[in-house]
């Protein structure tokens, strides 16, 4: 898709179609009204015959409207003027874009990026406006025979700003936007491959590919034998009941002074949960194929910063790792002893994200980081007690949680704090090891995270539980790519980079 921004008046556009809004009930937005005043009351006529309300999402398609230079006028309902707010315009653009996309207009200039929404300004319409338009016309069809994608499909969109004044924002804008969308499509595309191709071998490919993209961004991998002389007992345990080699990939992204403190991220790549043999009932098993979107969210974020090129040093590791039930697999009672040195007794071999992860989360103390943020599709409860809009953000470091927080708010990838109280810890104990690796049912959540951060206590870290965020399930069922914009935004906060008018 080709994108530019533009400050112009409606009448003068020659194109495929031209998008304005109208407020319910039945208001001509400004930009429609100047086309209404050159087509005679055309637009006017209609609203009063009852053909559009207003109604958010409600959209009614013209050819020909006397006097306008572009081939159709598509009218967006946007609600009551003063009610329109993030959540309302985001669904509006998708909505447009779906329409413009299977209508046959290859091309179209929209003016709904210049709308008032509530406590946003232009940087940050624009840049939803892209997103929202990248995101929703993602496809996965690699693996169709027969794609059935539209014969004349949207090609190119100009967003509108107000004045001449904001165009320079709304470049901005629209660059941040498309390095964002191409993170996020990097996470849905390997997300959404299945578990017999993407393995952990398949997530080192994908990093190799991005590697050879970007000079400042280098690759390595730790496999099974390295993993085995590092003491790296827990990670290894949930990987031997599988046929794919566990590894693990390192990406270093250089674009801060070689003196600089790294930022790890670390992201949870199990490309198959079963469950191991604490096996997992059969219904929706098939989703656990997202059981590596925290490594998925990591790869996607480097690759967003890669585009920027963000004057920062950062590592991205994907924990790769396949939990099946095998002769050789981990069992239940048995006693790990991880990388800390720290032992784990063993109660869930469905409880193994937090085994691999604590592993990885040692290994990253050799670069010396600023701070370090896990990613994780790691508990269910998580879902139960956000549900699927927000992502679970834990910390030690009070400062890092706020930032986190603030990032997801400006890039609307909802996030929320939860707590981290020492009482949580006392779930964890064991009569034979040093923990267990399972809390039990209150605050499953929080006792995942209570256990990671028995591994973390030598840096500031945030731990993201993206169990709820990473994919929907159903008919529409597919990746989401959250939490790439929440991630990039923090990133391009800490490399100074400007996201607002
Ligand atoms: N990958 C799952 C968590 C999960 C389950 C995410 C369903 C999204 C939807 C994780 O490895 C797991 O199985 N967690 C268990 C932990 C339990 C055994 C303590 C869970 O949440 O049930
Ligand atoms: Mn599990
Ligand atoms: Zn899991």
């Amino acid at each position: 898709m080709e994108f530019s921004v533009k400050s112009g008046s409606p009448e003068k556009q020659r194109s495929a179609c031209i998008v304005v809004g109208v407020f319910e009930p039945r208001r001509l937005t400004s930009v429609a009204e100047q086309l209404d005043e050159i087509s005679g009351g055309y637009l006017s006529n209609l609203l009063r015959r009852g053909d559009l309300e207003g109604k958010p999402g409600q959209m009614l398609l013209l050819h020909h409207v006397p006097n306008v230079l572009s081939e159709r006028v598509l009218l967006v309902g946007c609600g009551k003027e003063r009610e329109l707010d993030e959540r309302q315009y985001k669904q509006i653009i998708s909505k447009t874009i779906k329409t413009l996309n299977e209508t046959g207009s290859m091309e179209a200039v929209c003016f709904l990026s210049e709308l008032h929404v509530k406590g946003r300004d232009t940087y940050w319409r624009v840049r939803q406006a892209v997103e929202a338009t990248q995101d929703s016309l993602y496809t996965f069809l690699q693996l169709k025979t027969k794609k059935g994608e539209p014969r004349r499909p949207l090609r190119k969109m100009v967003f509108n700003v107000p004045t001449r004044r904001e165009l320079a924002i709304g470049e901005r804008a629209l660059e941040h936007g498309l390095a964002v969308s191409l993170g996020s499509k990097t996470t849905r595309d390997v997300a959404n491959m299945p578990p017999n191709i993407c393995n952990p071998v398949y997530l080192f490919d994908q990093a190799k590919a991005l590697e050879t993209q970007y000079p400042n961004l280098h690759v390595d991998s730790v496999n099974e034998k390295q993993m085995e002389q590092l003491g790296m007992h827990s990670y290894l345990a949930v990987g031997r009941g599988s046929a794919n080699e566990s590894i693990m990939t390192i990406m270093e992204h250089k674009g801060g002074p070689a003196d600089q403190a790294p930022i790890v991220l670390v992201g949870k790549g199990l490309t198959f949960d079963s469950g191991g043999i604490s096996i997992k009932p059969g219904e929706a098993m098939d989703e656990m194929k997202y059981d590596m979107g925290g490594a998925a969210g990591v790869l996607g974020a480097m690759h967003t910063i890669s585009a920027l090129n963000l004057p920062l040093n950062v590592v991205g590791i994907l924990a790769g790792c396949e939990n099946m039930p095998d002769a050789n697999a981990y069992r239940p009672g048995d006693i790990l002893t991880t990388m800390s040195g720290q032992t784990v007794e063993v109660l869930n071999t469905d409880a193994e994200g937090r085994l691999v992860l604590c592993d990885a989360l040692t290994y990253v103390e050799r670069f010396d980081p600023e701070l370090v943020i896990d990613v994780a599709t790691l508990t269910g409860a998580c879902v139960i007690a956000l549900g699927r809009h927000a992502t679970g953000v834990f910390s030690n470091h009070n400062p890092l949680a706020h930032e986190l927080v603030n990032a997801s708010e400006q890039s609307g990838d909802k996030a929320w704090r939860m707590p981290l109280w020492d009482e949580y810890q006392d779930q964890l104990e064991s009569p034979f090891a040093d923990m267990t690796n399972l809390g039990g049912r209150p605050a499953g959540a929080i006792t995942a995270a209570c256990f990671l951060s028995r591994f973390t206590r030598k840096y500031n870290w945030a731990h993201m539980d993206i169990a709820g965020t990473a994919w929907v399930g159903g008919k529409d069922k597919g990746s989401t790519g959250r939490p790439v914009p929440m991630l990039s935004q923090f990133l391009m906060n800490r490399a100074g980079i400007e996201s607002e008018d």
